[in-house]
C-alpha cells in the first residue's frame, strides 16, 4: 500500500517538534497499555518513527521478536541508531516499507500504531491500511493504538487543524481532517477493550482485540 506520505525530510526534527508542542505527554500516552503485552510476544510496530517506542517495548515488555515497519528510511535509520546508542538488546527486524513488506503467514501477538491511523482518510484506512494488518494479527492478538481523537475544545481543534496542514505540507499526508479511526477499527471487526483519554482529551490510548 503506497499512501504517498514521506516523513524523511521531517524525521530529524520530528521528536523535537512533538516535544515543543506537547512536552512528554504524547510519549506518556503511548506507554499506558504496554503492560498488556505478554512476555515473549511477537510485536509489529507500524510507523514507529524515530524509535522511542521501540526502546520502551524492548525495555518493558521482553518480546520474542519485533518487526519495525516504517515507510521512512530516515526514521528507520534513527531508530536503528537509537538501539545502538543505548545498547538495547533484542531481536528487531527493521523493514523500510509498508504492509507489502510483511511476509506471508507472518503472525503477531501485538500490533502497535501510535499517531499513524490519523494520517489516512476513512477510505484508505478501511480498504487499504487496516485489512493487511488484521491479516497478520493472531486471533488472540491485541492492537495498541494511541492517536488523536476529535477534540471538543476550540484551541485543540485549532491545533489539530494546524498539525494536519503542517504534515500535509511537510510529509504529504493524505488526511485533510481527522479520521474516525475508532469507527474504522470497529468496522474492521475489532472490539475496544480499554481506553484512556490523555492530553486534555485530544489523545486516546486504547487496546483493541478481535
Ligand atoms: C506522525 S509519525 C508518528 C511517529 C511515531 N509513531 C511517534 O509517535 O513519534 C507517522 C509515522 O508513520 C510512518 N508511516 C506512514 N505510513 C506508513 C505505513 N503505511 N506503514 C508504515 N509506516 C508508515 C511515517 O513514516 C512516520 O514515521
Amino acid at each position: 500500500m503506497t499512501t504517498g506520505s514521506n516523513f524523511n525530510w521531517i524525521a530529524p526534527v520530528y521528536d523535537a517538534l512533538a516535544f515543543m508542542v506537547f512536552g512528554h505527554r504524547l510519549r506518556r500516552a503511548q506507554i499506558i497499555f504496554l503492560n498488556r503485552i505478554p512476555a515473549n510476544a511477537s510485536v509489529l510496530i507500524v510507523g514507529g518513527g524515530a524509535g522511542w517506542i521501540l526502546e520502551q517495548v524492548l525495555l518493558k515488555c521482553h518480546p520474542k521478536k519485533i518487526v519495525y515497519l516504517e515507510t521512512s528510511s530516515q526514521m528507520v535509520a534513527l531508530a536503528g541508531g537509537r538501539m545502538l546508542r543505548k545498547s538495547l538488546t533484542g531481536f528487531v527486524d527493521f523493514r523500510v516499507g509498508d504492509d507489502t513488506a510483511l511476509v506471508p503467514d507472518e503472525q503477531f501477538d501485538v500490533i502497535i500504531t501510535s499517531f499513524v491511523l490519523d494520517l489516512f482518510t476513512e477510505t484508505t484506512l478501511q480498504t487499504r491500511f487496516l485489512p493487511p494488518l488484521l491479516n497478520v494479527l493472531k486471533p488472540t492478538g491485541i492492537w495498541l493504538v494511541t492517536d488523536f481523537v476529535q477534540p471538543k475544545v476550540s484551541w485543540q481543534k485549532a491545533l489539530l487543524w494546524v498539525m494536519i496542514r503542517f504534515f500535509r505540507l511537510t510529509a504529504g499526508i493524505e488526511a485533510k481532517t481527522l479520521v474516525n479511526w475508532q469507527q474504522g477499527l470497529r468496522l474492521a471487526g475489532l472490539v475496544q477493550k480499554e481506553r484512556q483519554r490523555q492530553v486534555g482529551g485530544m489523545v486516546s490510548a486504547e487496546v483493541w482485540t478481535r
